[in-house]
């Protein structure tokens, strides 16, 4: 099945294109790794997932019907090049939905994460752009079709739907029906999360060729299944429970194994750098002295560090440029 045939599937029919308010989706960090896909066209995971959406920081976009053959595409208020990667990309998500007719879309679109922060927007914005389609095209989506729709632009954008933790439910079914997100009911006041940025150029292989690249030739990947599975029930309990060290050290180990399969490809798919290892090691010795703090990296140089409102000033101390987002608030 292609993705397609499956948006022909569960759309209704789509009413003449409107306007939209601005939609927000929040960015979302995974604790438990989204890593490797069963079938790439869908984007259906080998795993499932677990994250915590980032409040506050994320991507806000407004779609409205225009006369002419092609989208009109605004990154951040500047106008982009329809030939641009990312005009291209949001263009091929918008043409799931336009399956029928040639409507064309001028696409605004904003992220407010800290330019400093090494995030990656996809997530937000893919969200961001299926909810603001929902709205142009009068579909009415529950928020589950509505994940599954956005997991076709990005994967862990499924999971950038909702606020505060979020589960996706890896699914069995090929056509990928049954692959979407849920929200956890459990809020945690006073869970903190840093962003340490450590470089916020283009990195050289995107997630998509990483996880094809470690699940054809690495060893060690057999393993990654049950490791996932294995710390996604330890999330849910550290999450019941909030127990912070079960959480942070779930993470930081679940972290620290997809990178070890990525390590482990061929050719070596290593996204650390100098000041990645630097503040690793920074990271362990302040815990050894008592200080809990814990970290999570996704396929990019850039640390997010996991810690407890409480501590916020001790961290700081040590991590003077941390930016810090309280994803439940304080
Ligand atoms: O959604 P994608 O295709 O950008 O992949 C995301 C992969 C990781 O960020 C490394 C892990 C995750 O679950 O977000």
């Amino acid at each position: 099945m292609d993705k397609f045939e499956l948006v022909n599937r569960v759309l209704p029919q789509p009413q003449a294109a409107e306007a939209t308010d601005e939609h927000f989706a929040p960015s979302n960090i995974a604790l438990c790794k989204y890593w490797g896909k069963r079938d790439s066209e869908l984007n259906l995971p080998i795993n499932p997932s677990l994250s915590v959406s980032l409040a506050h920081l994320g991507t806000r976009t407004r779609v409205e019907p225009i006369e002419g053959p092609a989208d009109d595409v605004w990154l951040n208020g500047l106008q982009l090049r329809a030939d641009t990667l990312f005009a291209k990309r949001l263009s091929g998500f918008i043409d799931l939905f336009r399956q029928t007719s040639h409507q064309a879309f001028r696409i605004e679109t904003r992220n407010n994460i800290p330019t400093a922060a090494g995030l990656a927007s996809s997530a937000s914005g893919f969200a961001a752009l299926t909810l603001a389609l929902n709205d142009s095209l009068k579909l009415g989506l529950e928020s589950s079709a509505l994940s599954m729709l956005a997991r076709l632009g990005s994967g862990s954008a499924c999971r950038s739907i909702y606020e505060g933790f979020v589960e996706w439910h890896m699914g069995h079914r090929d056509d990928g029906a049954d692959s979407h997100a849920h929200p956890i009911d459990r809020r945690w006041e006073g869970l903190a999360i840093g962003l340490i940025k450590v470089d916020e150029g283009v990195k050289s292989v995107d997630s998509r060729s990483g996880m094809a690249r470690t699940v054809e030739s690495c060893h060690l990947y057999q393993s990654w299944p049950l490791q996932a599975n294995t710390d996604l029930m330890k999330l849910h309990q550290a999450i019941e429970s909030q127990d912070f060290t079960l959480l942070g050290s779930t993470a930081e180990q679940n972290a620290l194994s997809m990178h070890a399969t990525m390590i482990a490809s061929w050719p070596p798919l290593v996204y650390w750098q100098p000041d990645s290892l630097a503040a690793m090691q920074k990271i362990w010795a302040l815990r050894q002295q008592g200080l809990e703090i814990y970290f999570t990296m996704d396929a990019g140089p850039n640390l997010k560090l996991l810690f407890q409102q409480q501590d916020a000033t001790e961290v700081l101390a040590h991590f003077p440029d941390l930016e810090i987002v309280l994803p439940f608030g304080s």
